[in-house]
Parts: structure tokens; sequence; C-alpha cells
């Protein structure tokens, strides 16, 4: 413990949650594509994923704790980097200090937030009850996760806090992936300007990728 609570272990502790957060990101973003194969693709995928409910459950409970490890370090190192420099001008006028760099507190509740949003969404269902996948089956009786996802982005609100959430996470992202890298070592200031534009690519990869979802939806290219 003792390790984690100095300044390098914090941010160690910061970027193996982080990659592993990542990591996750594109797990999940291969899952969801499998929505452009139509109903048959996500919703066999879906139905593979649950037939295995001590895997899920294990999934699930490792990457909470991750999740939750990398948000306690987040709040904690950004309240000691406060107490060390109470100016928060100071703070904004450094050299190296980005949109994304300084607000990396905010855009990650908000990702928080949308996550916990997401969860009531399609993981729990309780925010649309009139659509409940279990009780909505397809043509081969499996719950029809194609449908509900479809149903969903067709409404803009819906959409609208997802593009919120998503857009709160390339800019999270790309500060986050260049601070990754520095805290493994590749932290040359020759190269800074290439790790971030490394961050920034991915970041805007992951937003596009996500966002691609809602937008076919939305625009009809996507029906149920
Ligand atoms: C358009 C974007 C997205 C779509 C269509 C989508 C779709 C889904 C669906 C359908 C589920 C429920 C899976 C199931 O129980 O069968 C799910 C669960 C989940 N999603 Fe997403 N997702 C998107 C973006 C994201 C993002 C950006 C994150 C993280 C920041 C995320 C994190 C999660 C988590 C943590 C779960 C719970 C996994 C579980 O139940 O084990 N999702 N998502």
């Amino acid at each position: 413990m003792r390790f984690v609570e100095n300044p390098v272990g914090k941010k160690i502790a910061m970027s193996v949650t982080g990659f592993l957060l990542l990591a996750f990101l594109f797990i999940h973003l291969i899952g969801n594509s499998t929505i452009y194969l139509g109903p048959d693709g996500i919703n066999t995928y879906a139905k593979g994923l649950h037939s295995l409910p001590p895997v899920v459950w294990t999934f699930r409970i490792v990457m909470l704790i991750i999740f939750a490890l990398h948000i306690y370090f987040g709040i904690k190192v950004t309240l000691e980097n406060r107490q060390a420099k109470p100016n928060g001008y100071a703070i904004s006028k450094n050299i190296n200090s980005t949109l994304s760099s300084r607000t990396m507190i905010w855009t990650g509740l908000i990702v928080l937030a949308f996550v916990v949003y997401h969860l009531l969404h399609f993981t729990l269902q309780v925010t649309q009850p009139h659509f409940i996948t279990s009780k909505n089956l397809d043509y081969l009786g499996r719950p029809d996760v194609f449908k509900m996802i479809v149903l969903s982005f067709q409404r803009i609100g819906i959409t609208l806090i997802y593009a919120i959430g998503l857009l709160s996470l390339m800019l999270h992202l790309t500060h986050g992936i260049q601070s990754l890298m520095q805290t493994v070592g590749l932290n040359n200031e020759r190269f800074m300007p290439k790790f971030r534009l490394f961050g920034l690519i991915i970041a805007v990869f992951l937003l596009v990728a996500y966002l691609s979802i809602p937008t076919v939806v939305l625009t009809g290219v996507l029906k149920a």
C-alpha cells in the first residue's frame, strides 16, 4: 500500500488501470461492431456473451475494481496537485498544459456519469422499461439487442447524451494516452509532440468508431 501512496506509485496505478480500461474500450468496440452484421450479428454475440455467467461476472467484478481504482487515484492525484499549486492561473499558464490535460478531472467525471447512464440504459434496461430484451425476442428466440439499440438511437435526446459522453471520453483519452506513455518511460522531450499526436489519433478513432453506431441509426441507414 505504501507503493501506491507515493507520487510515482500513484502515476503507475493510474497508467495500469487506464491501460486496462483502454483495452476494454477496444474489446467492447469489436463486440458493438457486430451490429453492422445486422440483428443476427449482434444478437448472436450478445447471446454468446451471456451464455457463460461465471465468466461474465468475473469480468464485470474485475472491471469494476479497475474502474474504481482509476477514479480513486484520479481524484487523489488531482486534489494533491491542487494543494501543491493553489494558484490555478499558474497551472493554466504551464507551457505543457492543453485543454485535454487541464480538464482531465471534469472529462473523467462526465465519462463516469455517462457509464452510469449507459449501464442503466443497456445493461439494466431501466431507462426504457417499454423495451426489455428478455421480453422482446428475435425470430430465433434470442434477446433482441439489435432492436433495443436501434430504437434507442432513433431518439435524438439519447444520441445527444452518447455524443457528449463520447466527446468527453475522447478528450480524456487524448491526454491519458500521452500521460501513460510518459509513465512507462517514453518521456523524451523530442518525441513529446509525436506522443501527443498518437494519443489524439487513438482517441479520435474511438470517438468516430463508437459514434458511428448512433449516427447510422439516427440517419436511418440502420433500421430495426
Ligand atoms: C455507441 C456506443 C455504445 C454502444 C452501442 C454500446 C452498447 C452496449 C450494450 C448493448 C451493452 C449491454 C451488453 C449486454 O449486457 O448484452 C453495453 C454494456 C456496457 N458498455 Fe457499452 N456501448 C457503447 C459505448 C460504451 C462506452 C463508450 C463505454 C465506456 C466508456 C461502454 C461501457 C460499457 C460497460 C462497462 C458495459 C457493461 C458490460 C457488462 O454488462 O458486462 N460502452 N454496451
